[in-house]
Parts: structure tokens; C-alpha cells; sequence
């Protein structure tokens, strides 16, 4: 045995010991960094709502119905890509690339504006602007278009 490890009384080295706890403390960090990509998006309305593909090959992002008014949801775009979709007035709906222009976090919805998790980066959820925080650019514009309720990206 190493003369620098001692030996705890159920005869675990110490060595062992701290490699076990700095384990632990990688694993946490790695859940907790997936957390927050994953994260406090709004689950109200999930990244599974809609996702079909029409005849044309249009994608069906969600239900206008789905998003609250003044609001936005997450969703999922025809690459696959993560998306927001804002209602900043009734029957008005937007959509944006959900990737943080600062250093490519997903972007959630928080209330009536959309925010980062990463570094605190806020968007406007009606024109995807920038607003607060390091981001640099707004979020890129997706077209999509409303098509008996749903709203599909163009
Ligand atoms: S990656 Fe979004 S604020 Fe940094």
C-alpha cells in the first residue's frame, strides 16, 4: 500500500474515498448540465406536441391552441432543431429557433418573454430580439404558417 493512503477503520483506503466523492461530484455536474438544457422549459405544452408531417412535407410544430396568448411552447422543428413558438396576440403566432445566439443553449419560455438557462440571456417572444444578457443576436426567424389550427412550419 501506497505509505500516503491511510486506512479507514472499515479498511477503505483514502485514496478511494476522494476518488469515489470526485465521482460523484463529475456525475452531479454532468446531470445538472443536462438539466439545463433540457430544463424549465414550460412542459405545459412539450416538445412532442404536434411534430407530423402533412402531405406537402410541411411540419406541424403545435395547435394554436396549445400556446397561451401573450405566451410561447416549445417545440420541435422539421430538422429536428428546437423551437419556440410565441401567440404574442390572439391568433398571431411566431416562430423562432429555440438556439441561444450567445453560445447555443436551448432557449425556453419564462412567462410573456423567452430566457436561457444558461447564462440568464432573454429574447423578446413576439420579434425574437435580444434583450438582456450576453446574447449577441436575436433568435432566427422559422416561418411557419396556421392551417385549420395547427401551425406549420413553411
Ligand atoms: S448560451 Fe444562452 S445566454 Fe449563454
Amino acid at each position: 500500500m501506497d505509505p500516503r493512503e491511510t486506512q479507514t477503520g472499515e479498511g477503505v483506503s483514502r485514496r478511494t474515498l476522494l476518488l469515489a466523492g470526485t465521482g460523484t461530484a463529475l456525475g452531479g455536474v454532468v446531470l445538472t448540465a443536462c438539466g439545463n438544457h433540457d430544463g424549465p422549459a414550460d412542459t405545459s405544452a412539450s416538445a412532442s406536441s404536434g411534430g407530423g408531417r402533412d402531405a406537402s412535407g410541411s411540419r406541424t410544430l403545435t395547435k394554436v391552441a396549445d400556446i397561451p396568448v401573450g405566451g410561447a411552447v416549445s417545440a420541435t422543428g422539421s430538422d429536428g432543431g428546437p423551437v419556440i413558438v410565441s401567440q404574442p396576440s390572439a391568433g398571431k403566432v411566431v416562430a423562432f429557433s429555440a438556439i441561444c445566439t450567445h453560445m447555443g443553449c436551448t432557449v425556453a419560455p419564462a412567462r410573456n418573454i423567452l430566457k436561457c438557462p444558461c447564462h440568464g440571456s432573454t429574447y423578446n417572444l413576439a420579434t425574437g430580439k435580444n434583450t438582456g444578457g450576453p446574447a449577441p443576436r436575436p433568435l432566427a426567424r422559422i416561418p411557419v404558417k396556421v392551417e385549420g389550427g395547427d401551425v406549420v412550419e413553411t
